[in-house]
């Protein structure tokens, strides 16, 4: 029930409008009233009188009795039609800025499929529920009582007799529905698993081709479709055995009432008329009944979709600010890591204790095996998730007390896989600095040796990516991610991998903004070119989530240890080897 309050109170903003709908429903409801009395009138009344007159009125009545109930029902939908809509648009906008706040880590274990399915069809679930459940349930009840109420005042024999009909008429819709529903529940399932399946395999196509699983995973794709085609057909079928046994049992109902109501007719209990009226009252009965009887079930079943729904707004955002955080106007660039272990799963540290300090405007490379944790390093320097031991310092504040938005902004990442939106190239070296004027992002397209080959386009900086444009090579996504990391202008710049899919050519071309880049700043390098480790200040060695060694080269070399055995084993013996065979062999080291 707390869920269904809940729920109310994305109505509670509109309640004039609510409270108008239900208003309209009344007289929607009670204009229901008269139509089987004009009946009643002609066929009893103006009929046997000959009174054509009467014949008229009764016309012109019937006309502006539908005239008015169709206007209203008109405003009543529309209202209805608002109120829905406007919360799937509330529920909607409230879930996405909620997505956007929440932390990496609740990304980390979910299909972004089965984040989309909230968005989309849990919403509508709920729009339903909302709208045609709690809304209609008010006029539903309302027509019950006051029809059978009018039924009992005008014959009660003959009503007590028709409503039997009713819990049967009921019954029977309840005893199939509930199989409708386990139907339409794993319908559901199979939807939202379809819906991730697409959205990972569509977007994984290159993998899928590389590896020639197409056949597989049409296969695989053609059981998820079939088991919705045969879930589908159940659904069609058991909808169609609904129809034709409520059907019978109306009909049974219409027999009853005109063989025990034409019995009264012809004992003069009754009028044909009245007979006329009390077939078209009980019309109305049916579909109530069965909404008001159906009313707990429908909840029931738009209950797991609030749920998810709640579940995803109501996952606090693992990193939020702190009460007391301090907004960062500047920074120096002091970064310090004090005694730092975490894991993504707690349970298994991929950093063990980890403590360095790197002064501002210093250069740093982090060197290491894949899976060493160079990454999670950048990570946490950038809050991306929080330590759970030890503490990450920027310029003496523990980033935690720190404003994110505040730090954030001081802190250029060029991440190991570039992601690239599809708009234009303009706008996303924007993306680095929303408000750069377009001389600035070509400064930073020129920087990352981009703009020559940009205006070769046709559309030069206007070209789209993606769909319907131009695809990108991983060298260029690289330096398209390197000029929005130029614009944005950070005081820390981590470079994981960023140069990696460059050719030594493009590399020493955009070297030399590299460096200019480079300047002033703090700056993490995750490198495997030799040149780019040996012109950082310092080298951060990693190994299993340790530190294994920390220090300038030559001071690394001057010591024992992995450095320097990587280096000698892997350069001193191939002595006469150019920079670039260094270079290649450095990455071979890296991935050992
Ligand atoms: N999002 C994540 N969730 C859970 N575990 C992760 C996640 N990212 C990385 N890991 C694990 O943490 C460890 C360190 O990974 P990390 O990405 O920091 O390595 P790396 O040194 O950057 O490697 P590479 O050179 O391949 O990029 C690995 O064991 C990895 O499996
Ligand atoms: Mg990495």
């Amino acid at each position: 029930m707390e869920n269904y309050k809940r729920l109310l109170r994305y109505l509670r903003p509109y309640r004039y409008r609510v409270a108008l709908s239900v208003v309209l429903m009344f007289v929607v409801t009670l204009s229901a009233i008269p139509m089987p009395l004009f009946q009643k009138q002609a066929l009893d009344v103006a009929i046997p009188k000959r009174d054509v007159g009467m014949l008229w009125s009764i016309f012109f009545g019937v006309i502006a009795l539908t005239g008015v109930r169709g206007l209203v029902s008109y405003a009543l939908n529309y209202l209805i039609g608002w109120l829905g809509q406007r919360v799937v648009f509330d529920l909607r906008f409230q879930s996405y800025r909620h997505l956007q706040r929440l932390s990496l880590a609740y990304y980390d274990g979910r299909q972004p499929g089965k984040i989309m399915a909230r968005l989309t069809g849990d919403i509508d679930v709920i729009q339903y529920a909302l709208t045609q459940g709690f809304v209609y349930l008010i006029t539903d009840v309302a027509t019950l009582v006051i029809v059978i109420l009018w039924l009992l005042y005008l014959n009660w024999k003959l009503a007590l007799l028709v409503t039997v009909i009713l819990p049967l008429y009921v019954l029977n819709y309840k005893l199939l529905l509930s199989r409708i529903r386990v139907v339409s529940v794993e319908l559901r399932e199979r939807w939202e698993k379809m819906i991730s399946t697409l959205t990972e395999k569509i977007g994984a196509i290159a993998v899928v081709k590389a590896f020639a699983h197409e056949n597989y995973e049409t296969e695989q794709f053609m059981e998820t479709v079939a088991a919705n085609f045969r879930l589908g057909m159940q659904q069609t079928q058991l909808n169609r055995f609904l129809g034709a046994t409520s059907q019978l049992i109306r009909m049974l109902g219409t027999g009853g009432l005109l063989w025990y109501g034409g019995a009264l007719v012809l004992q003069r209990q009754m009028t044909p008329g009245e007979l006329l009226a009390f077939y078209s009252y009980i019309g109305y009965l049916y579909d109530p009944a069965v909404r008001v009887v159906d009313f707990n079930v429908q909840l029931q079943w738009a209950n797991a979709a609030i749920e998810r729904v709640f579940e995803t707004l109501d996952t606090r955002p693992e990193i939020i600010d702190a009460p007391e955080a301090v907004y960062l106007p500047t920074v120096r660039g002091e970064v310090e890591f004090r005694h730092v272990t975490f894991g993504y799963d707690p349970a298994q540290p991929a950093l063990h204790d980890i403590s360095f300090h790197v002064n501002p405007g210093e250069i740093i490379a982090i060197v290491g095996p894949s899976g060493a944790g160079k990454t999670t390093v950048v990570n946490l320097l950038a809050r991306f998730y929080d330590v759970q031991q030890g503490a990450v310092l920027i310029d003496g504040h523990d980033v935690k007390n720190v404003r994110l938005e505040s730090m954030r902004r001081h802190i250029g990442l060029v991440s190991q896989e570039t992601i690239l939106f599809s708009v234009t190239l303009r706008e996303n070296i924007r993306y680095g600095r929303k408000e750069a004027t377009d001389e600035e992002v070509i400064a930073a397209a020129q920087a990352a040796d981009l703009h020559s080959f940009i205006l070769e386009l046709p559309d030069g900086y206007d070209t789209k990516i993606g769909e319907d444009g131009i695809k990108l090579s991983g060298g260029q996504k690289q330096r398209m991610s390197i000029a929005r990391a130029i614009l944005a202008d950070p005081r820390i710049l981590i470079l994981d991998d960023a140069t990696s899919a460059l050719d030594s050519h493009t590399e020493s071309n955009i070297q030399a903004s590299l460096s200019e880049l480079m300047k002033n700043r703090t700056n993490f390098v995750i490198a495997h070119r030799l040149s780019t480790i040996m012109n950082a200040d310092r080298i951060l060695v990693m190994n299993e989530g340790r530190i294994v060694d920390f220090g300038a080269h030559s001071d690394l070399m001057a010591r024992p240890g992995i450095y320097r055995d990587l280096y000698t084993e892997q350069f001193k013996t191939v002595g006469d080897l150019t920079e670039e065979d260094k270079a290649r062999l450095l990455v071979a080291v890296g991935a050992g």
